[in-house]
């Protein structure tokens, strides 16, 4: 009976070539939305969901990922003697200080599911949570993650956290067939990576949150490179179906795709006008656009 999820796995070792040149020397969770780069949003969404281990997949360009999370004498020494106290603090509690960070380096990028392998010696023999940084969800009540934790306990089975997506957009997503009635949790039947509109099963797309059972290691070292020549998590779980439930959720909130620049756009204005500094002055800026426009 598992009890607890305590540990969550950020896969950060992509190319993120769709941000290129952004990402050329820096990774593509760090590109901020508004004042905060995408990973510290999925961090937050962690530790509020009671998660304490944060286990970083990385790769190349990534240090910049590794200081953020750790503490910066220099600049906090700086802030300090400039009496920029509240900067000072915004600085300091990044993470709070009984979280843990874990850095492990994927050589290459071989995939979703090889970027989630990595993180087995650390994460042994637990259930665990996977959140990709670029699928910004907004944390208005429990966060998207906190939510799916409290399925998990409930269910004691691996939970995927799905989407209606366009069905012309199945392509971009790994599509789940579920089982009885349409409700926020379903029990998935198949589940199929990237799949072209006419032969997707539906249009419940599966988003960057998933709490998976550590059975799910057996089944990537059994996966061989899927589309696009990588080892895909998702081929992954197709094995794991066959030897455990596993259900689709359809959370609460509001997700942005920040991998895709429209998205990451959306994203960046949204926030603005929610950002308590900024709301006033951007509302009034894009009034005027509407205007002249
Ligand atoms: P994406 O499919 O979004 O790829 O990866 P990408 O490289 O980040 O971006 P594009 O498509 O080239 O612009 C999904 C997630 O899996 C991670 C990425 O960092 C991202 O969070 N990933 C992917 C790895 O950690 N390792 C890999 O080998 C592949």
């Amino acid at each position: 009976m598992y009890r607890q999820v305590k540990k969550a796995v950020f896969p950060v070792a992509g190319l993120g070539t769709r941000f290129l040149p952004a990402t050329k020397a820096s990774p593509k969770e760090m590109l901020p939305v508004v004042d905060k780069p995408l990973i510290q949003y999925a961090v937050e969404e962690a530790v509020a969901a009671g998660i304490e281990v944060m286990i970083f997949i990385t790769g190349r360009t990534k240090q910049s990922i590794a200081d953020h999370f750790d503490k910066a004498y220099e600049l906090e020494t700086e802030l300090e003697q400039r009496q920029k106290y509240n900067t000072l603090a915004t600085v300091r509690n990044i993470v709070p200080a009984d979280v843990a960070c874990v850095h492990i380096r994927q050589a290459q990028a071989l995939g979703l599911g090889h970027a989630v392998l990595c993180a087995k010696p650390v994460v042994g023999d637990e259930p665990f949570a996977v959140i990709l940084a670029d699928d910004l969800i907004d944390n208005k009540g429990p966060g998207c993650i906190g939510q799916m934790v409290d399925v998990f306990l409930e269910e004691q089975a691996s939970i995927l956290g799905v989407e209606r997506v366009a069905p012309a957009a199945t392509q971009s997503y790994g599509i789940v067939k579920t089982a009885g009635k349409a409700g926020s949790l379903a029990r998935i039947q198949s589940i199929v990576e990237k799949p072209r509109p006419e032969e997707a099963p539906s249009n419940l797309g599966v988003v960057g949150r998933y709490i998976l059972t550590p059975s799910i290691f057996d089944e990537i070292e059994s996966t061989g490179r899927g589309a696009g020549g990588e080892i895909q998590l998702t081929d992954a779980i197709a094995g794991l179906l066959k030897k455990e439930s596993v259900y689709a959720y359809e959370f609460e909130g509001t997700r942005y795709d920040c991998g895709s620049k429209l998205g990451y756009l959306i994203a960046t204005v949204e926030h603005a006008l929610q950002h308590q500094e900024l709301k006033d002055d951007f509302r009034r800026y894009l009034m005027q656009l509407n205007l002249e426009g």
